[in-house]
Parts: structure tokens; sequence; C-alpha cells
């Protein structure tokens, strides 16, 4: 079977969390497509040529979930030749058999517009960078909570507004503002928004 479920959605929001709940009630595999662009952000050297040549042991690396490395991903990003060259991949990877689970930001715009199912995640940027604050633990013990909210403003921003790509809700995604949700019904909510297209693909 062939079914993608594509969650996109701003920094921060909950789309890992949400994203490898889904995949493992439904057996389908997961890629986090940020993991990608952020290798690519904190390889150095030419960004085109990182990501013709990424590696797994590069998506291995333990240092790829600050909040640097974040910086440095959606500064690569804006690049065409850098989402040209991680396109296939993701491609290949959400019509696999046996069903898939991708998030990022333009999984169901550009990556995969046939998705079965759409969300779109989002909180608002003061939950958001919350949330980071606290994940990011030691390393944001040297940053105050207002630092990270404004990086949280400043990747938004250079997300939603580059013109390749841009973050942006597909027209047919099923929205979840997670500001005021508990983890739990977050996921509660992903999951049966896929089981009823599920049920419905199915007869
Ligand atoms: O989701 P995550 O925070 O790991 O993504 C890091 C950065 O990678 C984002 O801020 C964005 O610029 C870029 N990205 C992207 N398209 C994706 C996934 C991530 O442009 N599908």
């Amino acid at each position: 079977m062939i079914f993608t479920v594509a969650i996109d959605g701003p920094a921060a929001a909950g789309k890992g969390t949400i994203s490898r709940a889904v995949a493992e009630a439904f057996g389908f595999a997961h890629l986090d497509t940020g993991a990608l662009y952020r290798a690519v952000g904190v390889k150095g050297g030419d960004p085109v040529l990182a990501a013709q040549s990424l590696m797994p042991e590069d998506l291995a690396r333990d240092d790829l979930r600050t909040l640097g490395a974040g910086q440095a991903a959606s500064r690569v990003a804006v690049i065409p030749e850098v989402r040209a060259a991680l396109l296939d991949f993701q491609r290949r990877f959400a019509r696999r058999e046996g069903g898939a689970v991708l998030d990022g930001r333009d999984i169901g715009t550009v990556i995969c517009p046939e998705a079965e199912v759409k969300l779109f995640v989002t909180a608002s940027p003061e939950v958001r960078a919350g949330r980071r604050w606290l994940e990011l633990g030691a390393e944001a013990g040297a940053r105050s909570l207002a630092e990270v909210l404004a990086e949280v403003r400043e990747r938004d921003d250079r997300d939603m507004n580059r013109a390749d790509a841009p973050l942006r809700p597909a027209a047919e995604a099923v929205m979840l503002d997670t500001s005021d949700l508990a983890v739990t019904a977050a996921i509660d909510r992903a999951v049966a928004v896929v089981r009823a297209r599920l049920d419905l693909l199915r007869g």
C-alpha cells in the first residue's frame, strides 16, 4: 500500500512528536526532513555540494538538534539547488511501499502534493519558543527565553518568505493548533485524521 502522511508546520509546533506517534500507530516509516537540511547546514563548505553528497553518517551527528543547526538549516534551505538535491530522496521515501510519514515545511505542497493526508501543525510563537527553550536544556541555559523567541521568529520569517517552497499550508491541509493541547490530545487528533482517511480508502 502506498499511503503518505505529510506533516508540515513551523519550528517546535510538535510535528516531530506527532509524526513519530502516527508512524508508530500505523506501522509506517518516518522521515524527519528537517534533519536533512540541518545536516547540510552543519556540514560546512559549499551547501549545494554538501546536499548532493549527503551520507547516512551526516544524519547521525549528535549536534543536529542545536539552535545553531536550526538556524544553519534555514539559511541553506533558501537555496533552490540545495532543495533540488534533496527532492528525489524525499519523494521516493514518501511513495515507498508500506506507508510513510514525512514532517517538514513543504511536504504537502512540493514534495508530495498527492499525499493521502496533509496536516499543518501550528502553535503560537510564544508557546513554541517555550517548548524549544525547555527542550534545549543546558544549551538554552546560556540564552534567555526572549532570545529563543527571537530565533523562532527569525526562522519563521525566513521559512515563510523564501521564494522556493515557502512554509504554508496546502489548500486541503487539516489544521492542528497545539498551543493549548496536551501532547496526547494532539496525537489522538492526528491519528484520528489518518484513520478516517485509511477507512475511507479501504471502503
Ligand atoms: O524542522 P526543523 O526545525 O528540523 O527544520 C530546520 C530547518 O530546515 C527549517 O527551519 C527550514 O528552514 C528547513 N526545512 C525546510 N524544508 C523542510 C524541512 C526543513 O526548508 N521540509
